[in-house]
C-alpha cells in the first residue's frame, strides 16, 4: 500500500535534526509520494531546495496569511520567480486566516487574491488556508478572483457548507489529523459528503498529529491513521482509499 501525504511542512525547523533520515525511512515505510509546503519566502525556499533531492517529493510556494506583516510587491515577485522552478507544483499555503490574525483583513484578502493572480499566470493550482474566514474565502473564488487551475481546501474545516460549497467550485478536499480527533462532532457527516474522487489526505506534518499520536511531532507515516478513519466512515478499505487519494492528488499537482 502507498500513500500520497498531500501537504506536510519538511522545511520546519523541528525536522533540523533528522529530516534526511527520517525522509528515507518515511519513503520506505510506503508514504512514496510528498508535497512538501511553503508558507513565506524562507519556507518556500527551503521547500524547493530540499524537494530538489527527493524523486518522490515535489514542493509549493506561497505566503500565507499568518506571514503577511511586511509583505509587499516585491515579496510577491519573489514568489512568482520560486514558482517557475520545475519542482513547483503549486501556490500554498495561501488563504485568510481570522482566527490569529483579525486586525489585517484587508491585507489578508489583497494577498490572497495577488497569489490566486500568480498561480493564474504560471497554470498552477492553489493550495488554499482557510480559517474562520469561509464567506470571504468563498467570495474571492466566487466573485473575485476565479483560480483556473482550482486547486485543494488543506486540512479543510468540517463546515458541511463550506464543503458543499467547495465541491460546487471543483475543489479538491483535504483532510488532515482533525478527523480523528475524539472531539471532531462533525467529522462523520463531512466525510461522509465528500465523494471519494475529490478527497485527499495529509499530515499538515510537523503539526496536528492524529490520533492515536496526538500531541508528537508529526510526520507523514501518521498519514495512515487519517486514511483509516476515511475509510471506516466510509465502509471501503484503507487501500482503496491510499490508491483513489493517491489517484487524485497526483492530477491536481499534475504529477
Ligand atoms: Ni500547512
Amino acid at each position: 500500500m502507498e500513500f500520497f501525504d498531500s501537504h506536510a511542512h519538511y522545511n520546519d525547523e523541528k525536522f533540523d535534526s533528522d529530516r534526511e533520515i527520517l525522509i528515507e525511512q518515511i519513503y520506505k515505510e510506503g508514504i512514496t509520494n510528498i508535497m512538501n509546503v511553503g508558507y513565506n519566502l524562507i519556507s518556500s525556499k527551503r521547500a524547493i531546495e530540499i524537494a530538489s533531492k527527493y524523486d518522490f517529493m515535489n514542493a509549493s510556494v506561497g505566503i500565507s496569511p499568518n506571514d503577511i506583516d511586511d509583505i509587499g510587491i516585491e515579496d510577491l515577485n519573489r514568489i512568482k520567480e520560486l514558482a517557475k522552478n520545475e519542482k513547483v507544483k503549486a501556490i500554498g499555503e495561501i488563504g485568510l486566516d481570522y482566527y490569529w490574525n483579525k486586525e489585517n483583513k484587508e491585507k489578508q484578502k489583497e494577498i490572497f487574491i495577488k497569489q490566486i493572480e500568480i498561480a493564474n499566470e504560471l497554470d498552477l493550482p492553489i493550495i488554499i488556508h482557510t480559517r474562520e474566514a469561509v464567506m470571504d474565502t468563498l467570495d474571492i473564488l466566487k466573485n473575485k478572483m476565479c483560480a483556473n487551475k482550482k486547486g485543494i481546501f488543506h486540512c479543510c474545516p468540517l463546515n458541511i457548507e463550506l464543503i458543499k460549497e467547495a465541491l460546487k467550485l471543483d475543489f479538491y478536499i483535504s483532510f488532515a489529523g482533525p478527523v480523528t480527533f475524539k472531539n471532531s462532532k462533525n467529522a462523520q457527516e463531512v466525510v461522509e459528503k465528500v465523494p471519494l474522487e475529490k478527497l485527499l489526505i495529509e499530515t499538515d506534518a510537523p503539526y496536528l498529529s492524529p490520533e492515536p499520536v496526538r500531541g508528537t511531532r508529526n510526520d507523514s507515516r501518521n498519514v495512515k491513521y487519517t486514511a483509516q478513519k476515511i475509510a471506516e466512515i466510509k465502509g471501503i478499505t484503507i487501500e482503496e482509499v491510499a490508491k483513489q487519494t493517491y489517484i487524485n492528488t497526483k492530477k491536481i499537482f499534475n504529477i
